[in-house]
């Protein structure tokens, strides 16, 4: 354990010994990320119930193992399986807390279909909780409104059933490894622009 510490109480008195020891610790914190992602999701099965039939932590791997067993993509896995990571902090937009969890590692496509669709998902709950059900329609001449519309119709939007059997959270550890240990921001993951989709539904 590492107890070495810094000498300054206000950063305005911080030495440049102080930012190299700061600097040094970070990066072991920054791999460490995967796994605090992971522990925050397994909390999400003890919190208090929605009155779904299953817990927030079940709809999040029913949603990732629909992903994989359609053969999608490390990014589409991840995105599935963490979409919702936000309902506890962020429960008024947690589309958009998740999106910015997100949004360094994975393709533009992932991370803008993960910051909308919680809008698009009114689709379906908007007519009986007095939200617009088109709100999506301002995206319909976007690059990614299909691939939203897809993430919701055929993972998110199914994945309250009791009687899926879906993978489980340790299955996910190599998607999740995967994507935080990626370069933040790098131009080659981030294919910004390009639309991949999810996969046909021939290989479903
Ligand atoms: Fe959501
Ligand atoms: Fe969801």
């Amino acid at each position: 354990m590492n107890h070495e510490t810094v000498a300054f109480a206000q950063m305005k008195d911080a030495t440049q010994t102080d930012y190299d020891l700061l600097s040094r610790n970070l990066q072991p914190y920054l791999e460490e990320t995967a796994q605090r992602v992971l522990e925050t999701l397994q909390r999400q099965a003890t919190e208090r119930e929605s009155g779904h039939q299953i817990h927030r932590l079940d709809h999040a791997l029913q949603c990732a193992t629909r992903a994989r067993a359609e053969g999608a993509d490390t990014d589409w896995i991840a995105a599935a399986l963490l979409h919702d990571i936000g309902d506890g902090l962020a429960p008024m937009n947690h589309d958009r807390f998740a999106a910015e969890i997100l949004r360094p590692f994975l393709r533009e496509e992932v991370t803008w279909v993960v910051a909308h669709h919680g809008a698009f998902q009114l689709v379906y709950s908007g007519e009986f909780t007095g939200r617009d059900p088109s709100t999506r329609e301002q995206f319909s001449e976007l690059p990614y409104y299909q691939s939203c519309v897809d993430f919701c119709e055929r993972w998110d939007q199914r994945s309250f059933d009791p009687g899926y059997a879906n993978d489980p959270l340790d299955s996910f550890r190599d998607e999740i490894n995967t994507i935080f240990a990626r370069t933040p921001f790098d131009p080659g993951h981030l294919c910004a622009g390009e639309v991949v989709g999810l996969p046909s539904p021939q290989t479903a």
